[in-house]
């Protein structure tokens, strides 16, 4: 492990952070989701070294980060629902998927040819002085290799990536755990792509829209980045398990009368702490080796609805 890489946020750090950026460098930084793997958006070369670092196939898009919601309209074209959703949920772990502002500057690759933009304005306070402190947009997808889970701390991102990357800001643990919401807002529409910790119950109930969903099921995405395996650890994964077998690591979900191998996502069944600890106990249970990771049923309601989404990404077979 390259403990060196690792900066507390100081201003010191801040300001080498900036200046890396500003060269072209990528940068590791928290959010309140996942830890991020950040570039300077308007540069097409450093937006390439995350594509490389991460092996992430080039018709994946990446999600732009800025400061506040106000920056926004430099890059892509606002209507009054994207604004009223902007209002409710931004700073927060929320995308929105809206109109490319053709010659705004971005780098091509951050859009993989497509005419929309993921934007989003993180919560986390290192996330929001980096990008005060950077004062541009920083793209950023989660930093961990394509396809394997989110990291959802510093040590998870060294581990991913060891000496490849030269710096990553570490805050901790990430308060949320699990990637930001994802939706499209297309003229007066709301299309869910990625459930997450802001769900599609709380949009409808901010604007009184039927939000719709497109989360794609299917081996063929139908927007970029859906792939159905993803989030996946190295062992099998077993959904659904009451009583794990011999040989199975055990992620367990409320009262539990299983200790070896396990590891629980809340003792209480509490979504908001699954959802906290669900990639960094996956790491942990994948670090076991054993036959599969085993995991308890988590409700379809709320939270849950993002979680059994990670889950049964991290189950499907690897294309
Ligand atoms: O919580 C998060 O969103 C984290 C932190 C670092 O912000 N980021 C993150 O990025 O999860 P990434 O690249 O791992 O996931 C972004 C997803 C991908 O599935 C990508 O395909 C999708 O967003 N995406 C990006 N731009 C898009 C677009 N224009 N249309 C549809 N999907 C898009
Ligand atoms: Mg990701």
């Amino acid at each position: 492990m390259t403990k060196s890489r690792l900066y507390i946020p100081t201003n010191k750090t801040f300001d080498l952070a900036v200046k890396m950026l500003k060269q072209g460098d990528i940068v590791s930084f928290p959010t309140e989701t996942v830890y991020g793997l950040g570039a300077d958006a308007t540069n097409s070369q450093a937006v390439a070294k995350i594509f490389e670092a991460k092996s992430r196939p080039s018709f994946n898009p990446l999600i732009v980060h800025i400061s506040s919601a106000a920056q926004a309209g430099q890059f892509v074209t606002m209507n009054d629902l994207s604004a009223k959703l902007a209002e409710c949920f931004w700073p927060g772990p929320f995308t929105m998927v809206l109109p490319l502002k053709p010659g705004c500057g971005l780098s091509d690759l951050i859009t993989a040819g497509l005419d929309t933009v993921a934007i989003r304005v993180p919560k986390n306070e290192t996330a929001h002085e980096l990008l005060a402190q950077f004062g541009g947009p920083i793209a950023a997808p989660s930093a961990n290799k394509s396809g394997n889970i989110s990291p959802t701390s510093a040590a998870h991102v060294s581990e991913e990536f060891g000496d490849n990357i030269n710096m990553i800001i570490d805050s901790g643990p990430c308060e949320k755990g699990i990637e930001s919401t994802i939706a499209q807002v297309k003229n007066d529409e709301i299309i869910l792509l990625r459930p997450g910790n802001i769900t599609a119950a709380e949009i409808e109930e901010k604007t009184g829209i039927k939000v719709k969903t497109n989360i794609a099921t299917t081996e063929s995405p139908v927007a970029p980045g859906q792939l159905k395996s993803h989030y996946a650890p190295n062992s099998k994964m077993r959904l659904n398990v009451i009583t794990p077998r011999k040989n199975e690591a055990f992620l367990a979900f409320g009262p539990c009368n299983t200790s070896e191998n396990c590891l629980n996502l809340s003792p209480d069944a509490d979504l908001a702490e699954a959802a906290t600890n669900l990639f960094s106990m996956m790491r942990a249970l994948d670090h076991l080796n054993l036959k599969a990771i085993a995991v308890a049923p988590i409700p379809h309601t709320g939270l849950g609805i993002a979680i059994n989404d990670r889950l049964e990404r991290a189950a499907a077979p690897k294309g």
